[in-house]
């Protein structure tokens, strides 16, 4: 059965963990549907690990839509969440409500995420009285990587803890279906899951989150560019490619690959009359 926002609305009323990861492209999509992950974020995260971006301030709505719209196509039964990128919403409440709409239309998820707390209150009412589920995302939110000053712990002051808890609530009144909670001290990250009745999903922000998401590329050991503190290694599939990589490098150089398995064949007959 399909992994909805019900569903989500259901585990946080049970008290049942919700797990996420990342999502890019059509094959991992179909890797993730077969696994017991519950949802799916096309996240603009992508600008890093897919892009080689420095950060996610370049990525477009059009980038959303492809990467969305692939991961949409293999990952038929889980909630796919796509990303609003930098610049498609912030402007007014009217170029929200549209970028949204794309994301579903052409994009095909089924809920869009969108950065800030009360600042963008109106927008996520807004997109969600056209019908589209929103996921907001408050803490540390790389968009605003120029305003923060770097990507750091955010919530620490008795201000900041307070304005964040300020932030969640306001999200959860304009409609949010759920809120990431990005690098939170976990005491902190627990204080607003126990204040909201709409699931937290927690990354760099503790073990009481409701549920928890992890870039892909960082859990499985792939991306090495740079490795925040909250990333585990459930895998080492990185190093497996390069081994993979040079292995392959080494038959074709040997001439062991390709081998007469992997070789078309033609009658002998065919062949005599080419000499
Ligand atoms: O873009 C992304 O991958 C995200 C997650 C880190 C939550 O926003």
């Amino acid at each position: 059965m399909k992994i909805t926002v019900s569903t989500f609305a259901k585990r946080k009323a049970e008290k049942e963990r919700i797990s996420m990861l990342t999502c890019y492209d059509y094959t991992t999509a179909k890797i993730v549907n077969s696994s017991n992950v519950d949802a799916v974020l096309v996240g603009d995260s992508l600008g890093n690990v897919m892009l080689g971006y420095e950060d996610t301030l370049s990525v477009t709505m059009e980038d959303m839509i492809t990467f969305g719209h692939a991961v949409a196509r293999g990952c038929k039964d889980k909630l796919v969440v796509i990303d609003m990128p930098f610049m498609s919403y912030q402007v007014s409440v009217e170029q929200a409500v549209t970028n949204a709409g794309r994301l579903l239309k052409e994009g095909r998820g089924n809920a869009v995420k969108l950065e800030g707390g009360k600042k963008v209150a109106e927008h996520i009412r807004a997109i969600t009285n056209a019908g589209i589920p929103v996921m907001a995302h408050i803490g540390m939110t790389p968009q605003s990587v120029n305003a923060f000053g770097g990507n750091k712990v955010q919530g620490k002051s008795e201000l900041a803890a307070k304005m964040l808890i300020e932030d969640a609530l306001a999200v959860q009144e304009a409609g949010a279906f759920s809120v990431v909670l990005e690098c939170v001290p976990a005491k902190l990250a627990k204080i607003v899951t126990e204040k909201l009745s709409i699931p937290t999903i927690g990354i760099g922000a503790g073990p009481d989150c409701d549920g928890q998401i992890l870039v892909y590329q960082d859990m499985l050991g792939m991306y090495k560019d740079f490795s925040p503190k909250f990333v585990k290694h459930f895998g080492n599939v990185g190093d497996q490619i390069l081994e993979a990589f040079n292995k392959y490098d080494s038959e074709v150089k040997t001439a062991a690959f390709p081998s007469e398995e992997h070789c078309f064949k033609i009658d002998e007959e065919v062949l005599e009359k080419l000499y």
